[in-house]
């Protein structure tokens, strides 16, 4: 994982990168630092920690230069440690440079090419800046040194590369790790690991492929393959600006993101829906006919909302759907039928895991659509068919905004698949998801309600547990994860039902039960659910649909069409998660050990 960037223009560079490397520390935070030239020096600060405390060691400094890559990391090879942490210098100094990924072969090229220079580092990246060094004292150019170089590596990579002697120019390649040209008409261009790094200077971008590079200097940006060949490439602009990347009047991210999706199911309906009120997302589905099954791979978080979509596309378009997690699935020999739909959800459209099967599945000669929120990400380049979700930027490590976005889009694609069968409709899905609109408006303004529920039933606890069944167990195992995820508390999603097959063992006096009721079918069940754990000591918080509330239940939610119940009884339960690791102390946007785009297996 980890995030890098790499500006050359008119502005101080140091202050470019470090604003850049703010918004990519959702890719890593252990370590951080900055590589800016001048005419007359290399200067490199890095720092174990988050960017923070690389701004606190640069101080006042003032550093002239207006070239510079930087890093944010998550650590694979080598602890978080000042010395590990990036940029990179070769051994003669005259190269520095920084990576995002895993180079698989770096010992065997370290043996044979370098194995008289000793490594400073314990990083895999440091053999890469080596080896540029090594080649260039050959007698090979910068570039020629570099895709000699890049011809050499296996695995992982996105690079940016500075050459001390002439430093008009940037260097950058990349293959199985993300990274994005930004370009301007002003005398600035640059690459990062994502567009939010750039939006700040830019939002005109040029996709770069894996086993690409691109050279650049302030006013031409030049992208070619391994063989040195210059490659055309369309310019695309981000209608994001920079207040989609800040946290404006909001303390962390998270509570923006759950804020912001009324209008991201509005944004939706207005990219999908055409002036006569028709769906218009045929033209990205183009030449698709309805498969015989579908089956939707993703990891964590979109795992959920996959599980949701299954309901729905079975429901509406009545075709046999399965969900997987990628990173089983890929290893699990599946026996796949013929005319299997291949259905990858991914927020960041980077996920290895689920990379890793997209790549076995299209070996396979099985077709494959996208739902991604992030244009011209690998998911969404490799897919056959892509379709957005139009969230905007989510930065919070943990997903919100993205989740609900990605079952409404699965709503939509479920509509169209309805529709292309001749069966008869009966939902006004664009009127639904208006209705679902409003009523999370009406949920995200009950943070006093969400912070009370809180402050009642988990003030130091360390376990509790969220139940619900069908539609609602989806949605309590993304709860589960959610409050895990940024407020550390042991949580477990169950089947309501399940529970008392052994896990009922746990509840103990004072053990918080989350119960989401939403369907008048099952609602008496998981109700008998909530009276066990009761009759046990546990401490019940009920979420329930309005209609089926009784007294003495904490959460009643607005009506909205059954099939989506999932996309507001998510609310509060994300809702409890921010104010539980609020009132920890914990890290709200960046928590321990996690990383936004998991970009490793
Ligand atoms: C949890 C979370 C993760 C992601 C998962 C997949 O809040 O965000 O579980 O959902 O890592 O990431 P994407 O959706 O980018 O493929």
């Amino acid at each position: 994982m980890c995030g890098i960037v790499g500006y050359m223009g008119a502005k101080n560079a140091k202050d470019v990168v470090l604003s850049g490397l703010k918004r990519l520390e959702y890719r890593g935070y252990d370590s951080a630092g900055i590589c800016v030239v001048n005419d007359e020096d290399v200067n490199i600060y890095k720092e174990k920690g988050k960017i923070k405390a690389l701004e606190s060691l640069i101080g006042d400094v003032e550093i002239e230069g207006t070239v510079g890559i930087g890093h944010t990391r998550w650590a694979t090879h080598g602890a978080p440690t000042q010395t590990n942490a990036h940029p990179h210098q070769s051994y003669s100094g005259r190269f520095t440079l920084v990576h995002n990924g895993i180079i698989e072969n770096y010992q065997e090229l370290k043996d044979q090419y370098v194995p008289k220079v000793e490594r400073l580092s314990e990083t895999d990246t440091e053999i890469i800046v080596h080896l540029i060094d090594a080649f260039s004292q050959k007698g090979y150019e910068t570039e020629d040194a570099f895709r000699q170089v890049l011809n050499l590596l296996d695995g992982s990579y996105a690079i940016a590369l500075i050459d001390r002697e002439d430093t008009s120019k940037i260097y950058a390649a990349k293959n199985k790790s993300p990274l994005l040209a930004g370009i301007t008409e002003n005398g600035e261009n640059m690459v990062a690991s994502d567009a939010t790094a750039m939006i700040h200077v830019t939002n005109e971008f040029k996709e770069l492929r894996d086993l690409e590079y691109v050279v650049f200097d302030r006013d031409t940006l030049t992208i070619k393959n391994y063989d040195g060949e210059i490659i055309d490439r369309e310019t695309y602009t981000v209608d994001w600006d920079i207040s989609s990347v800040e946290t404006g009047q909001y303390d962390h991210f998270m509570l923006k993101e759950i804020d912001e999706q009324p209008t991201v199911m509005r944004n939706i309906i207005s990219q999908y829906q055409d002036e006569d009120g028709q769906l218009n997302i045929g033209k990205e589905l183009d030449g698709l006919s309805v498969p015989r099954r579908v089956h939707i791979v993703a990891c964590g978080t979109s795992y959920h909302a996959g599980l949701v979509g299954k309901s729905i596309i079975e429901n509406i378009a009545r075709i046999p759907t399965e969900v997987h997690i990628a990173s089983e699935y890929m290893y699990a020999n599946p026996i796949i039928e013929d005319d299997v739909l291949f259905i990858f959800i991914s927020q960041s459209g980077e996920t290895a895991d689920s990379r890793g099967v997209l790549n076995q599945v299209k070996e396979q000669g099985h077709r494959t659509l996208t739902i991604t929120n992030v244009q011209g990400s690998t998911l969404y380049r490799e897919a056959d068919y892509k379709l957005l979700t139009h969230a905007g930027p989510e930065i919070a490590v943990a997903s919100t905004k993205a989740y609900t976005a990605q079952i409404a889009v699965m709503a939509l694609f479920a509509i169209y698949l309805e529709a292309e069968q001749n069966l008869e409709n009966n939902i006004d899905m664009f009127h639904e998801l208006r209705t679902i609109s409003t009523a999370m408006e009406q949920l995200k303004d009950m943070k006093d309600k969400a912070k009370d529920i809180v402050d009642e039933y988990l003030t130091g606890v360390r376990s509790c547990f969220f139940i619900g069944r069908q539609a609602d167990y989806n949605v309590v195992i993304e709860g589960a994860l959610k409050l895990k995820e940024i407020s550390y508390i042991q949580a477990e999603g169950y089947a309501g039902g399940e529970l008392k097959h052994g896990t009922i063992a746990l509840i103990e006096d004072g053990t918080p039960v989350f119960t989401v009721i939403t369907d008048p079918q099952i609602a008496k069940n998981t109700r008998s659910n909530a009276q066990e754990v009761e009759a046990r000591g546990a401490n019940t918080c009920t979420i329930v649909a309005k209609g089926l509330d009784r007294e003495g239940d904490a959460w009643v939610l607005p009506d909205v069409h059954p099939l989506l119940t999932p996309l507001v009884s998510v609310i509060p339960l994300q809702l409890i998660s921010y104010y539980a690791a609020l009132q920890r102390g914990c890290d709200v946007d960046k928590p321990r050990n996690l990383a936004k785009s998991v970009t490793v297996e």
